[in-house]
């Protein structure tokens, strides 16, 4: 096949969106946009770009930074794990290398939460570095031009798809062909419905465009089913505000706060009471049902049943304690499977 790349350079510096990261890609910026962007789509990430920066505008202030506004930063995109790994990471790099990313592949993808995707982006993107970067979209953009129906989560054909990216990558600008390619997949080369393919400069070349089995690309292995489990949470409020807890420091959701619940159980109104008496909570005023909630994790499925209590003033059973809502609003953070719950309480 011939070189694709100027033909996808060009259109890319034509057709590319203007985003923060690309006006300006130091490479504490590339890291963090590209951590955002592993699972939030560029549109919904900027906000909390712009947001994360402006309060932690170098590798030392993110290094430095509290937990609990290191996570309300954080509150909304979800998988919190990449933001605690974005601060061990930041922390080894004042440690090693004086707080900034050095400009060295092996060095950057041995810190804790950057792949192989993530440090070939930075390398490539902020130090012009010749490696690759393969994202599902570039994936997608190479099953497509070759018409290759190997299955892309399998690593062998990951490895073999890289092989070729990286026989089109021009040495002189690895970063602008690396995006390029993420742009082609993220605008025109689209997942989920037909690929614009009369925009795309690469139509004269594709493969699979001959063949019409564009849409039927790239090949996927079957997603493994959802674990389900079932919760019952209980928003219970008292004069001092509502009860809550923070979760244990591993698994899943680790150091992020929730509401009274009790995992493994769908509870009926009967059971409640003695359930909250068991914890030691006492003086129920009222308690009432509220409309059934669900949350999908990326293995498990959560299916809640939740309560409203209200209670007379008393002290939180040890390990709690009762939040106001302005408190829920700026300092503790309760993650997105609780949405259904937080809109109840004005918080979203
Ligand atoms: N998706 C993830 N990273 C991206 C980037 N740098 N440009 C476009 N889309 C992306």
């Amino acid at each position: 096949m011939e070189n694709i790349s100027p033909a996808l350079l060009n259109w890319f510096y034509e057709n590319q969106r203007v985003l923060p990261f690309r006006t300006d890609p130091s490479p504490y910026h590339v890291w963090l946009s590209e951590i955002m962007l592993q699972q939030t789509r560029v549109s919904a990430a900027l906000p909390y770009y712009e947001r994360f920066l402006a309060a932690l505008p170098d590798i030392p202030a993110l290094a430095a930074c509290e937990e609990e506004k290191l996570n309300k930063l954080w509150e909304g995109l979800g998988y919190y794990s990449r933001v605690r790994n974005l601060q061990k990471a930041a922390r080894i790099v004042c440690e090693q290398y004086g707080g900034e990313l050095p400009a060295d592949y092996d060095a950057i993808r041995a810190l804790p939460g950057i792949g192989d995707y993530t440090a070939g982006a930075i390398c490539s993107i902020s130090f012009g570095i010749p490696v690759p970067a393969v994202d599902g979209n570039v994936l997608r953009v190479f099953s497509r031009l070759y018409n290759d129906p190997g299955v892309i989560t399998d690593p062998a054909v990951k490895k073999a798809f890289t092989v070729r990216v990286m026989e089109h990558q021009p040495p002189a600008a690895p970063g602008d062909y690396n995006q390029a390619l993420m742009e082609l997949g993220a605008l025109v080369c689209v997942p989920n419905g037909a690929p614009l393919c009369e925009q795309c400069p690469l139509a004269r070349l594709c493969q699979a465009r001959a063949a019409g089995t564009a849409l039927s690309l790239p090949q996927k292995a079957a997603p493994k089913a959802r674990k389900l489990e079932d919760l019952t949470v209980a928003l219970v409020e008292s004069p001092a505000g509502f009860l809550i807890q923070q979760r244990p420091e591993k698994g899943l959701l680790a150091g992020l706060w929730q509401p009274l619940l009790w995992e493994g159980a769908a509870m009926t109104a009967e059971q409640l009471p003695a359930a909250l008496t068991a914890l030691g909570i006492h003086g129920i005023t009222e308690a009432k049902p509220i409309p059934k909630a669900k949350h999908i994790f990326s293995h498990i499925e959560w299916r809640m049943t939740g309560y409203t209590v209200t209670v007379e003033a008393q002290p939180a059973p040890d390990g709690w304690i009762w939040a106001t809502r302005e408190q829920l609003q700026t300092e503790y953070t309760l993650p997105g499977a609780f949405k259904a719950y937080k809109k109840r309480l004005g918080l979203v």
